[in-house]
């Protein structure tokens, strides 16, 4: 539990640096997020209401199906070791790339550099959460794979394995990191991943155009309450009643837990899943009585 407290707690992101709430961790503004030690408290919580991750008491018979074949599904799928090889590889990877600040927007961009294996390390998601996407995208058969924030392009490795018949459309806006990312993705020989390089306020609309359609949605940059609420606003004609979206950190800082709040009451949810780490949400009208899990992951 420690290792995945420090891991959020160093997640980079993407923020306005004029709020007063920012500030600089490493070479990248943040929000205010929450300390450690608050983290850990929230964990503390979060553990002990959750419901048991084997679905013990669960009666819903799609959130039973979603805890055994997803969430417990411990099967070791072939992809899995091919992928950690590559992060193995960018935890050696001593490159070092030009980080742009993107909530410092394009006109007043601030140069700064950051070592790939700094970013292997406390950027990507651990491989535990990567490989529940995977999962994610395999039992429900998405086929029209969005991720925002694609970073060394590790987490859209699993998505890509997931939906050979269809694509996964990934956005990154810092170019030097997109630019490992698809020698990464080449490396696997994915030719189902269309990387979209430029920030998300300017590449959403026209990806989202493209797509048509979206089945899974892996919000995983700009963790702040106001562009994560956007997103979501600008996601949802994309959705069908299949549609799931997923959102990274949503207990990282009080403004991700406001958005997570927000989203978990708007009229088009009728199923959200907390994680801690992840926030999950289905729209299928067939879910008569809105219901919130917490499970334990
Ligand atoms: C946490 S990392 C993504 C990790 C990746 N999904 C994984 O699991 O391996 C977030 C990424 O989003 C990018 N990002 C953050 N805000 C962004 C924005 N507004 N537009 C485009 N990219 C953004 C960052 O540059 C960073 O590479």
């Amino acid at each position: 539990m420690r290792k995945m407290i420090l891991h959020a707690h160093s997640k980079c992101g993407s923020a306005n640096p004029k709020s007063k709430a920012s500030f600089t961790r490493g070479l990248v503004y943040l929000p205010a997020m929450y300390s450690s030690a608050q983290l850990a408290l929230r964990y503390l919580q979060y553990w002990i209401t959750a419901s048991n991750g084997r679905g013990y008491g669960i009666h819903s018979p799609f959130v039973f199906d979603f805890v055994k074949y997803v969430l417990g599904n411990r099967e070791e799928y072939y992809c899995y070791p091919i992928i950690e090889a590559v992060r193995e590889r960018m935890l050696q990877d001593g490159r070092v790339l030009q980080v742009q600040d993107l909530g410092a927007g394009s006109r007043t961009i601030t140069h700064n550099t950051r070592v790939v294996k700094d970013i292997a390390r406390s950027a990507l998601k651990l491989s535990k959460f990567s490989r529940l996407l995977f999962r994610l995208a395999d039992y429900y058969s998405c086929r029209n794979i969005l991720e925002m924030g694609t970073s060394l392009g590790i987490t859209t490795a699993y998505l890509a394995s997931a939906c050979y018949s269809g694509k996964v459309y990934t956005l990154e806006g810092v170019p030097d990191i997109a630019g490992v990312a698809t020698e990464n993705l080449h490396r696997l020989h994915f030719t189902n991943v269309q990387m979209v390089q430029g920030n998300f306020d300017e590449t959403i609309s026209d990806t989202l155009a493209q797509m048509q359609t979206v089945d899974l949605v892996y919000v995983d940059g700009n963790h702040r309450k106001e562009p994560t609420l956007r997103y979501f606003d600008t996601l949802k004609p994309y959705l069908h009643n299949d549609s799931i979206i997923v959102f990274d950190d949503v207990h990282w800082s009080r403004e991700m837990e406001e958005a997570w709040r927000v989203i978990k009451q708007d009229s088009s949810v009728r199923l959200s899943i907390d994680l801690f780490f992840l926030g999950i949400v289905f729209f299928r009208p067939e879910f008569k009585q809105v219901q919130h899990f917490s499970i334990r992951y």
